[in-house]
Order: C-alpha cells, then sequence, then structure tokens
C-alpha cells in the first residue's frame, strides 16, 4: 500500500531525540555535548570524554580519579572465559571474537543494567572489560600468552601494555604512543545515530540487556561500508602499492558504475564536507612521524590519492572526501596495531557512545523500533495443494 513514506536508509526520518552528538554535516560541524570535537581532543582523555559521554558534563578532578578507578579495578575478565578465548580458531577476526565474548559478558555479570543505583560503575566495568577482551583475542590470534592489566596504568597504556606486553618481559610505553591512541579513540567516541548506534538502540528497544545491545552494535560496526573501512583501506593502500602505485587506476575503478569498487574511507552519509575527524587524524599523523621521525609507505599513496580524488570532477560534484578511517588505519600501524585489529579499535573508542545512547534511550523509555515497509511482492493468490504444483 502507499500509506508510508518512503526513506531509503533513513536518512530522512529522525527515529527519536538526543542531547549527544550534533553533526552539521554540510559544515563538517561535530560537537558531543556541546562541546566542539577540536576542544576535547586538543584538552582531554579519553577517560574524560567517555565520562562526559555517559553522564553528560565533564568530569571534576575527583569524579575523575573515582571513574579512572573503577576502569582499573574492573579491568579482569573472569578466569572461565579464558576457556572461550581457546576456542577459537586462531585465524578467527578479532571482531567476531569480541561480538562472541560481549554476548557472553551477561552470562557472567548479568547485574549489569540500567536499573544500577550506580550507572558509573556499569559503564566503567563494561568500557574496562570489553577493552581486557580486546587485548586479549590479539594475544590469542598471535597464540601467545595473555598479558592480565596492570592497577599502576591509566586505560590506554594498560590497552598497549596487553597488546604488547609478555609475561616474561617489562614492555616500555612510549607516552607518544599513549597520547595517539588516547586522542583517536575520542575521534571514535560517538557520532550520532549512524549504522552501529541505531542497532544498539534497535535492540535495546526490545529492552534486551546492554550486552545484546553492544555486541550487536560491533557486528553493525565490523562492516566496510561503516567501522570496518579501516581495515579496507589500509588492504586498499598495499593493493594499491603492489599494484605499481597506480592511483588514477583506482579513482578510474571506484568512478565506473559498472565496477562495484569504492575508494574506501571516502564519502559519508552525513558530511558533505571534510570530515573534522579526518582533519584530527591528520593532525596526530603528522606529529608523530614528525616526532617519532617514521615514515611508512601507505602514507605516500594515502596522501597522493586524497590529491588526485579532491581534484576529480566526479568526487568534487558528489562532495567525497576523506572520512575517519582513511587515516586513521596508518596512525594504527604507526603504533603497532595489526591491520585484523582496526575495527576492534573503532569498537574501542565507539563503546562510550554507544552505552550513553543505549542509556538515553531506556531513560526516555523509547518506543520499540518497528520501521514500516512497503510491500511489493503479489496480491492474494488462490492455494495450491503440494501434490498440484
Ligand atoms: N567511492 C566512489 N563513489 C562513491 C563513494 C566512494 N567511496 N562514496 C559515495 N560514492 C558515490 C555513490 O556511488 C553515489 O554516486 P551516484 O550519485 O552516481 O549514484 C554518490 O557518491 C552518493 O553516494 P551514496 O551511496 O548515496 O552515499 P551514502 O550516504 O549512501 O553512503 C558511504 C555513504 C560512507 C557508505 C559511502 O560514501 C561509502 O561507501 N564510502 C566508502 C566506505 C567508507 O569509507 N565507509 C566509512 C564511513 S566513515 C566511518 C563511519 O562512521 O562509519
Amino acid at each position: 500500500t502507499g500509506a508510508y513514506t518512503y526513506d531509503s536508509g533513513f536518512s530522512n526520518t529522525a527515529a527519536g531525540f538526543s542531547n549527544i552528538t550534533y553533526i552539521d554535516g554540510a559544515n563538517g560541524t561535530l560537537r558531543m555535548r556541546g562541546y566542539n570535537l577540536h576542544d576535547l581532543v586538543k584538552h582531554c582523555s579519553f577517560r574524560e570524554v567517555a565520562y562526559l559521554m555517559v553522564h553528560g558534563t565533564l568530569p571534576s578532578k575527583n569524579e575523575l580519579d573515582l571513574f579512572s578507578k573503577y576502569l582499573t579495578e574492573h579491568s579482569l575478565v573472569h578466569e572461565d572465559m579464558h576457556h572461550f578465548f581457546a576456542g577459537f580458531p586462531s585465524d578467527s577476526h578479532p571482531m567476531a571474537i569480541l561480538a562472541s565474548m560481549v554476548t557472553s559478558l551477561s552470562s557472567f555479570y548479568p547485574d549489569l543494567n540500567q536499573e544500577d543505583s550506580n550507572f558509573d560503575i556499569t559503564a566503567a566495568r563494561l568500557i574496562s572489560k570489553v577493552r581486557t577482551i580486546a587485548a586479549f583475542s590479539y594475544k590469542k590470534s598471535k597464540g601467545q600468552p595473555i598479558v592480565y592489566p596492570r592497577y599502576d596504568l591509566y586505560y590506554c597504556e594498560n590497552f598497549l601494555h596487553m597488546m604488547f606486553g609478555s609475561p616474561v618481559r617489562k614492555y616500555e610505553i612510549d607516552p607518544l604512543h599513549t597520547k595517539i591512541l588516547d586522542k583517536l579513540l575520542i575521534l571514535h567516541i560517538d557520532h550520532g545515530q549512524n549504522c552501529s548506534t541505531s542497532a544498539v538502540k534497535l535492540i535495546g528497544s526490545a529492552r534486551a540487556n546492554l550486552y545484546a545491545a553492544i555486541s550487536a552494535g560491533i557486528c553493525a560496526l565490523w562492516g566496510p561500508l561503516h567501522g570496518g573501512a579501516n581495515q579496507a583501506v589500509i588492504e586498499m593502500f598495499k593493493c594499491i602499492r603492489k599494484d605499481n602505485n597506480d592511483i588514477q587506476k583506482y579513482i578510474n575503478m571506484a568512478k565506473d558504475k559498472s565496477n562495484p569498487f569504492r575508494l574506501m574511507g571516502f564519502g559519508h552519509a552525513v558530511y558533505k564536507n571534510y570530515d573534522p575527524r579526518a582533519r584530527l587524524a591528520k593532525e596526530l599523523l603528522d606529529e608523530l612521524f614528525q616526532k617519532r621521525n617514521i615514515t611508512d609507505p601507505l602514507l605516500d599513496t594515502a596522501r597522493r590519492l586524497e590529491d588526485a580524488a579532491l581534484k576529480d570532477p566526479y568526487f568534487q560534484e558528489r562532495k567525497l572526501y576523506p572520512n575517519i578511517d582513511f587515516y586513521s588505519g596508518i596512525l594504527y600501524r604507526a603504533i603497532g596495531i595489526p591491520t585484523n585489529m582496526l575495527t576492534v579499535m573503532f569498537a574501542l573508542g565507539r563503546l562510550p557512545g554507544w552505552i550513553a545512547q543505549w542509556k538515553e534511550f531506556c531513560d526516555n523509555k523509547g518506543r520499540i523500533y518497528r520501521p514500516r515497509q512497503i510491500y511489493t511482492g503479489p496480491g492474494e493468490r488462490p492455494f495450491v495443494p503440494i501434490d498440484q504444483r
């Protein structure tokens, strides 16, 4: 029937109200809880912005200390969960492990829900444990012993310690790596009603538990048109380099409507201008590469590809610019994060945003998500018994 308005991808339908993130896609503006992303990245730690997401206000010194303490104290996962890691094939994608393990958290920590009198602890526990699971899944993929979190390290340092440390050797954490990781995670922290956040809210709208909702968000994020683009970008850069660094060939492929190939890390459903997150990622890239005097051949390919695309009328007319995923993978590579962990990093960053959006939805007692459809199948047909078909 024609009773409903068709809105492909819900790009013109607001499913609710939110006071978390403001995006002006035409001008490339992004604010969280009223604060400009630029200011948050320049002045805050990931812990502070995670608190901002969950509580709606920036923490005082005491509030941040308490939140950090919770993040540290809740970093271990139940010992029995270690068996699960052993059950995955060693070449499992870490996103598959992460999604499964987050769902299984509901069996081990069933008391985590929005009715908690102290949502601070609920949020911190989840943020902390997901980070531990992410690092453990990497260790599992390398066939290395897991490294337990340390109580004397803050969130990002602890992650680097669990990723690159070993039970027999102390890992010297580069403070600049910690800083870059901290800032990168802020860049991912929330982005309005994107695909994975909508998945979290959709599942939450059925009043499913927080873990189930977050697990759905992780699965949605994995898709290459969404967070999975950061892995696809690095794979594309490598492919171009192997192909004589023939940038123009890939630009032409992306423009060819008979070819499903898209320039990964380019274009955005909301931004019709330069993604402010990509601009900040580029600044971090310059800082890290200059201070540590490092190079990466993929960066040269990325810069040339960006230049060529931005000069091309196809990309100009459609207002296609680099998005967050175009440069973030090169930064993660520079601090040692392997390609198949890139989308996991996005998930770690996005987690406080998902939690905040889930909580806001629950607090507002949002209705169950139930989009309508326009039926295009056959009209009523006479039934034919099986022996006459
Ligand atoms: N390469 C080539 N053409 C593109 C691209 C691209 N990366 N992105 C969009 N287009 C074209 C598209 O073919 C369409 O052309 P036409 O009007 O001739 O049919 C036009 O631009 C508009 O595109 P769209 O598909 O209507 O845009 P969308 O809003 O539905 O999709 C997108 C947004 C991000 C899925 C898309 O730009 C894309 O596939 N980009 C590559 C994947 C990517 O980098 N994803 C990460 C997004 S940022 C991280 C996050 O928050 O998820």
